[in-house]
């Protein structure tokens, strides 16, 4: 297994199953310090620098609160419209990076162009963490989600999954490339307009992930182990800031799970996770059932970049 000592999380591409273990077995150690609500000490050393140019609620924070509690040090931008690359400047990754690195010993990237992490990853001294990238990737999200699925049935293989929503998204990219690497099998339901690109499409049924596209989640939700889920309803991600129009949309219903939906049809096992936000794919009325995990999802969130923070950092072995 490479190091992860100094390494980029840029993509899951080519991250392997002992990669996919080691992160879960350091988030395991690690978590007494969010489980107990109790920061420790073991990145007192260490400066996290955030550069967000696309807003974002969930992996921002827990990428910063998994600093915090590992006793280590915040600092960044969270509106790039308050810094050079965002005003008159327009100041490039290049320059941006070259300047960030010396602010702390890691970067946490969002950014609205696909790419642009790995750009700044060519430039920086310092490890560049992928937070999300454009319609590209999003490992942080995806570790979490195999993260919870791995810890509530105890495995990543053999399972059935369900891909429902835009399948352009940056975490249905990464989780077909997760996929790929274990041994399951997948429906992937999406509008045409919202379908994976062909060429990326190509490229991960060569990988070897196994996966037939469907209409409507009636025809399979019986078989699935794990529903995952994305809005259709949805901004444009290569944007850096979209406002909603009075009228957004519905989601159609072959794209929506309803708290009907899973007591009629679903497993009595089967679990949904839905990295967030929601619209109305995802009605509220599933949240009170026992198949609702994306609280948890976002518990694990925290544990995941604990472990990532600590293993790029050298923290742990
Ligand atoms: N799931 C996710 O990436 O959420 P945020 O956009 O709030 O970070």
């Amino acid at each position: 297994m490479r190091s992860f000592i100094g390494r980029d999380i840029l993509s899951l591409k080519d991250f392997d199953r002992h990669e996919y273990a080691r992160v879960y077995e350091v988030a395991d150690m690690l978590e007494p310090y969010a489980r107990d609500r109790k920061n420790g000490d073991l990145l007192k050393h260490k400066t996290l620098v955030t550069a967000f140019y696309q807003p974002s609620t969930r992996t921002r924070l827990a990428t910063e609160a998994a600093m915090h509690r590992l006793g280590g040090h915040v600092t960044g931008f969270s509106d790039a419209k308050m810094t050079r690359a965002g005003d008159f400047y327009q100041e490039g990754i290049q320059d941006t990076v070259k300047m960030l690195e010396y602010y702390g010993d890691v970067i946490a990237m969002r950014h609205f162009q696909q790419g642009a992490p790995h750009e700044a990853a060519k430039h920086a001294s310092v490890p560049v963490i992928n937070c999300g990238d454009g319609w590209g990737e999003h490992p942080t999200q995806v570790l979490t989600d195999t993260f919870t699925i791995n810890r509530l049935k105890g495995r990543l293989d053999g399972l059935t999954w369900i891909l429902i929503g835009d399948m352009r998204m940056r975490t249905m990219h990464s989780i077909s490339y997760a996929l790929s690497k274990f041994d399951t099998k997948a429906y992937v339901i999406s509008p045409d307009e919202m379908y994976f690109l062909p060429e990326f499409e190509s490229e991960v049924r060569s990988m070897g992930f196994n996966f037939e596209r469907k209409e409507h989640i009636e025809q399979v939700i019986s078989e699935a182990d794990v529903i995952y889920m994305e809005p259709v309803v949805q901004p444009d991600y290569t944007k850096s800031r979209q406002e909603a129009t009075d009228d957004k949309g519905l989601t159609p219903a072959n794209y929506q799970v309803t708290k009907d939906l899973l007591f009629s049809k679903a497993k009595g096992d089967a679990i949904v996770l839905h990295s967030l936000p929601r619209q109305d794919e995802l009605t509220t009325d599933v949240d009170d059932t026992r198949f609702q995990r994306y609280w948890v999802e976002a518990y694990n969130g925290v544990l995941i970049r604990m472990s990532l923070l600590a293993l790029i950092l050298g923290a742990v072995e």
